[in-house]
């Protein structure tokens, strides 16, 4: 399966992977999971929002546990965040049946669209969209960097836009939703663990910053004439270290647009977005708040114009207990002996969890390096994820 995927989406610059909702990486990733799926004779269906399934038994039928990830990737990702969940889930499977059991509820493995949102800037659309956490119309506002709308990009890539929208009976039919996902930081590594389960997700979200100035010649204009609305986005990214690290929270200036974009003349605006998160909630307000009033401080002495927008917000997430303690008991035996971890990072899983009974499983990253092309899991840990994985599965939904 990952000599399969290998190729897909893959920067031969960067050796990472840009494999964006509703492109034609993208539409290979699906063609591949569809594959994956048939071979194994499973009941192949996408569904309205374009999330892909692949049931064992009966897809109609109720209480159905549901493993499963995303394909899809950040700017130059690396090849574990999302595929590892997937294929570990069809291994899993593999596992299973070769085990020789019987199962008592329907088994489906999903794969959720646009879980990075890399693409249109918001993450989880699959999820959110079956979930109703992202209502029709908000989707159809979203566009991409290039001003392409989300429902044309479907229509292109084959699938029929107007059928998108909340999925409440399906959701309904799942009893169990198991994610598993390599992890995005060192607990494991630390702990000496090749494998453990989620307690939480921090709250987190993104932020518009635009800042407008005046475009000028850089030769020219005196300093004092000037309106840079590039002064006041550095001072900004500094103010949100600054903030995050009073806080004990995080936040990011990873992506920025600049026009005109010219070496020789003033920024007339700088547009950058900001992620952060934190491990609750008034933790995040403060740093946030702190921030944007830095910014509009700073804006003032420059000049500048600062709008904040925010464009999307995920509170916190606490995994069902009796999930979570199930887990721990099918992979840790009574005394528990399974590292329970949180996590900054967002999933599909935390979007689900309002609806379905969720868990998660997190596989050892000895680097904790992500959204990187150096994203690494070993085999032997990836080996281990899929045991845990199919020993889950088997105790929640085998004889
Ligand atoms: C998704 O990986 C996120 O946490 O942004
Ligand atoms: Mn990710
Ligand atoms: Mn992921």
């Amino acid at each position: 399966m990952w000599r399969d995927l290998a190729p897909i989406g893959r920067d031969a610059g960067s050796g990472g992977y840009r494999r964006y909702a509703w492109t034609a990486a993208d539409a290979d990733c699906r063609a591949w999971f569809k594959d994956q799926a048939e071979s194994r004779g499973l009941t192949y269906e996408v569904d309205r929002n374009g999330n892909q399934w692949a049931w064992l038994g009966d897809p109609e039928g109720t209480d159905a546990v549901v493993t499963g990830s995303h394909l899809d990737s950040v700017p130059d990702g690396g090849a574990f965040d999302g595929p590892l969940g997937v294929v570990s889930s069809f291994a899993a499977l593999d596992e299973l049946r070769s085990r020789g059991v019987e199962f008592t509820r329907p088994l489906a493995i999903g794969n959720f669209g646009d879980e990075e949102g890399a693409r249109f800037g918001l993450a989880c659309v699959g999820s959110r969209l079956a979930a109703g956490r992202l209502t029709v119309e908000q989707a159809h506002a979203l566009r991409d960097g290039d001003g392409v709308p989300l429902p044309h990009a479907m229509e292109k890539a084959g699938y029929d836009p107007s059928t998108i929208g909340p999925d409440p009976e399906r959701l309904a039919r799942i009893g169990a939703f198991v994610e598993l996902h390599v992890e995005q930081g060192r607990a494991l590594d630390l702990s000496g663990d090749p494998v453990g389960i989620a307690s939480a997700i921090w709250p987190h979200g993104r932020w518009r910053y635009d800042f407008t100035g005046e475009a000028n010649h850089a030769g020219t204009t005196r300093l004092v004439d000037r309106r840079d609305p590039m002064l006041t986005y550095a001072q900004t990214v500094l103010a949100a270290r600054r903030e995050a690290e009073l806080a004990g929270a995080v936040a990011t200036f990873g992506k920025i647009v600049v026009e005109p974009n010219g070496v020789n003349a003033i920024a007339s605006l700088v547009r950058g977005w900001l992620d952060s998160r934190a491990a609750d909630q008034s933790t995040l307000d403060t740093v946030i708040a702190g921030i944007e009033q830095a910014a509009r401080e700073q804006g003032e002495r420059d000049g500048v114009d600062v709008r904040v927008t925010r464009e999307s917000f995920t509170p916190v997430v606490e995994f069902a207990h009796a999930l979570r303690d199930e887990l721990g008991r099918i992979l840790g035996g009574d005394g528990g002996g399974i590292p329970v971890l949180g996590t900054g990072a967002g999933h599909d899983a935390g979007i689900l969890s309002a609806s379905v009974p969720t868990a998660m499983l997190f596989v050892r990253n000895p680097t904790g390096v992500s959204h990187s092309p150096a994203e690494h899991a070993g085999e032997d840990d990836c080996l281990a994820g899929v045991t845990a994985l199919a020993d889950v599965l088997e105790g929640l939904a085998c004889r």
